[in-house]
């Protein structure tokens, strides 16, 4: 690994040294040194950050202090040769020579399949929608972040993200925003509703700019490989409408993104999300947060986001369940009275106010 070490001059660092030599200066290195003491007060040992590994990059940073904060890239795990079609992280379209890997009934692969048929999506599209949607759904939240809500699949390219959470997060409708509606958008839409039924009538693709996206009730928001700063304006828009949402941040941008003071220590991207995820607890939002397959993308982190106010409403429904079920044993066993106390879950309220 390149350590450009402070002090070292222009001609003492030759080629691709000089250039990121250029990223560390004295000052930089002292102010370092400050960030590391001030991030020994954040605890990073909380499991909220397990995921995300957090205590091996600070090893690895303290190890390495010297190494300029930005250029440090993360690594796509990379399986098989490039041309390899079992290689998930490909830009190149799925085609009927992939048709032999979605054999099975599973949804997965049926989807797989009928996206086949095109011939103009990504592998990685595919995979990292299908993972992302996963995510969400296997997340410890409450179910109603996804169930019976809008998917707004902000710079959502084709909109995969939001119409796979229709077709298995059981969201309501799909509404995917992006400047540009890319060519092919309406078309693979079109495809999918056709071989899946469920998705016909739900889905819009919308040109418009995230930065005029006007409130949305019932929203949850996803944000995939939303570049730089626009993960941040998605971050805006779920604060301020308080929806959850569902962020796959990239292109950590250090002039636009906020690194707060833990640049240093942890690395520009990484300090860019962490401060995102600060910024989350602190307008009361649980977070969960996990990663995808590194073979898939390198730019991987998800956060799954949502206002703490559902974790209540999900507590209410829990126990109306529980007292509901209750009753129902209690009027088995014959225990009238314990039913009676049990009923207005269960009774229309005319008959309860009668008894
Ligand atoms: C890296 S792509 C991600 C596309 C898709 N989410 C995916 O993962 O395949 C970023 C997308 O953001 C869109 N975009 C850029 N600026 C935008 C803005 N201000 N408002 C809405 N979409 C924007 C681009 O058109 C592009 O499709």
């Amino acid at each position: 690994m390149l350590v450009a070490r402070a002090g070292a001059t222009p001609s003492a660092l030759k080629g691709g040294a000089f250039r990121h030599a250029r990223n560390v200066t004295p000052s930089a290195l002292t102010s370092s040194q400050q960030a590391r003491a001030d991030s020994n007060a954040f605890d990073f040992s909380d499991a909220t950050w397990h995921p995300w590994n957090i205590q091996a990059t600070l090893t690895e940073r303290s190890r390495n202090p010297d190494v300029s904060p930005w250029t440090v890239p993360r690594q796509l795990v990379t399986r098989g040769r490039p041309n390899d079609r079992r290689r998930r992280s490909s830009r190149g379209p799925l085609t009927s020579r992939d048709r032999a890997m979605f054999a099975s009934q599973t949804m997965h692969d049926a989807v797989a399949r009928s996206l086949i048929e095109l011939e103009c999506v990504p592998r990685k599209e595919f995979h990292e929608s299908w993972s992302v949607v996963s995510r969400a759904l296997d997340a410890s939240c409450p179910s109603s972040i996804l169930n019976g809500r809008c998917a707004v699949d902000v710079c959502g390219g084709h909109g995969l993200v939001g119409q796979l959470a229709v077709l298995l997060g059981g969201a309501r409708s799909a509404l995917c925003v992006d400047v540009r509606v890319p060519k092919y958008g309406q078309m693979i839409h079109a495809h999918l509703a056709n071989d899946f039924p469920q998705l016909a009538g739900r889905v819009r693709l919308h040109g418009e700019k995230l930065e005029t996206l006007s409130s949305h009730p019932h929203a949850v928001l996803f944000g995939v490989h939303a570049c730089g700063p626009l993960t941040d304006l998605i971050i805006d828009l779920a604060l301020s409408w308080r929806a959850p949402v569902v962020l796959v941040p990239c292109c950590h941008d250090k002039r636009q993104c906020d690194g707060g003071n833990l640049v240093n220590t942890l690395g520009g991207p990484l300090a860019v999300d962490v401060t995102r995820v600060r910024r989350l607890l602190d307008a009361h939002y649980g977070v969960q947060l996990s990663e995808l397959d590194s073979d898939i993308t390198a730019q991987n982190r998800v956060i799954v986001a949502w206002p703490r106010e559902h974790d209540n409403a999900r507590q209410a429904q829990e126990d109306q369940k529980e007292s509901a079920s209750d009753a129902v044993k209690d009027e088995d066993q014959g225990c009238v009275g314990a039913a009676l106390k049990n009923a207005p879950s269960r009774l229309p309220a005319l008959s309860w106010s009668r008894l």
